[in-house]
């Protein structure tokens, strides 16, 4: 049999928030491959997916695919990506009480935190989105808007990284880095603003650079772009239903994408089948890229 086996690997998953978004889905597809799994959550989201993760109320949700029994989390890791360091956090987040109750929530501690329970990383897994004008047109989105979406949509994947790159160079087989990416990137998408096209195309051009960058350390730099789908992020985007549906409507395969699907294309991206494949962008999305009307 062809061999999708992760057996041994460890992945950490960044952007999990719930059990509906990509990164739930491409967690549970790594395991079913066989992966040992470590969850970065943002501080203010730990209580909910701890609660996913135990509660019986939530038990269907952590049944894998593929039949390979239940979901099984080693550890969460809360982090918010806008800080490298405990240095950079502002004084009204060091305030609040739901980060101040987690320690060291930036990349570093993070990256501490990976390295003190299994001292190495084979999967990064970057699933994380935000600006704050998501809802506003390009010409209506103020500058730190703009900076906050780079910054923690585009810019973390560096950071991240670099901050695992000691935990990541030299594992046997290589390792392997996905990230989460949309057309919105590439092609104007009405709705898609707040400096949040900008950012995916930054997102796609750092993940060639940092494909180049990090290949001679055999480490591999990919993207997914995914077809638009109801998650707890893309709700805040306006229409995402009529997204959904004006898509499908035009694609190659008449439908909208399943999670379980980016899910399946992640583990191949992380597995030893793409050995040779690094600084790609992945369409997932039923084909509507390719499509000139
Ligand atoms: N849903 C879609 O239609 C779609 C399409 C293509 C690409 N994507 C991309 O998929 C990825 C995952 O999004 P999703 O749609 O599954 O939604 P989601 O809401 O499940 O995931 C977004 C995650 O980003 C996290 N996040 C936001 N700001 C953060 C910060 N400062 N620090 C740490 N974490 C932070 C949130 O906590 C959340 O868990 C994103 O990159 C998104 O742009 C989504």
């Amino acid at each position: 049999m062809i061999p999708l086996d992760l057996t041994g690997k460890v992945a950490l998953v960044t952007g999990v928030g719930d059990d509906m978004g990509f990164a739930w889905y491409i967690a549970k597809a790594l395991q079913a491959a066989g992966a040992r799994l470590l969850f970065s959550v943002h501080p203010r989201l730990m209580t909910i997916v701890e609660n996913i993760l135990e509660r019986d109320l939530d038990a269907e949700s952590r049944v894998l695919p593929f039949g390979q029994g239940e979901l099984k989390v080693e550890k969460l890791l809360p982090c918010d990506v806008s800080f490298d360091t405990m240095e950079d956090v502002d004084e009204k987040t060091r305030a609040d009480r739901r980060f101040a109750k987690h320690g060291d929530y930036s990349i570093q501690g993070l990256m501490k935190g990976v390295a003190a329970h299994c001292n190495q990383l084979d999967i990064l897994i970057h699933s994380i989105a935000f600006s704050p004008e998501i809802k506003n047109k390009a010409i209506d989105t103020t500058r730190k808007a703009y900076l906050t979406a780079l910054s923690v949509s585009a810019y973390s994947l560096t950071a991240l990284l670099r901050a695992g790159l000691p935990l990541m160079e030299g594992r046997p087989g290589g390792a392997s880095a996905v990230g989460l990416t949309y057309l919105g990137g590439d092609r104007v998408v009405p709705h898609y603003g707040g400096g949040m096209s900008t950012a995916k195309s930054a997102l796609q051009i750092d993940a060639m650079q940092l494909a180049s960058n990090l290949g001679p350390k055999n480490i591999r730099v990919n993207l997914i772009s995914a077809g638009p789908y109801k998650s707890r992020a893309a709700g805040a985007i306006g229409d995402i239903q009529g997204m959904i549906d004006y898509a499908a409507s035009r694609s190659p395969l008449p439908r909208g994408v399943k999670a379980e699907e980016v899910a399946n294309a992640a583990a191949f991206l992380c597995s030893p089948l793409a050995s040779a494949i690094t600084g790609e962008v992945l369409y997932v999305d039923c084909g509507y890229n390719v499509m000139g009307l």
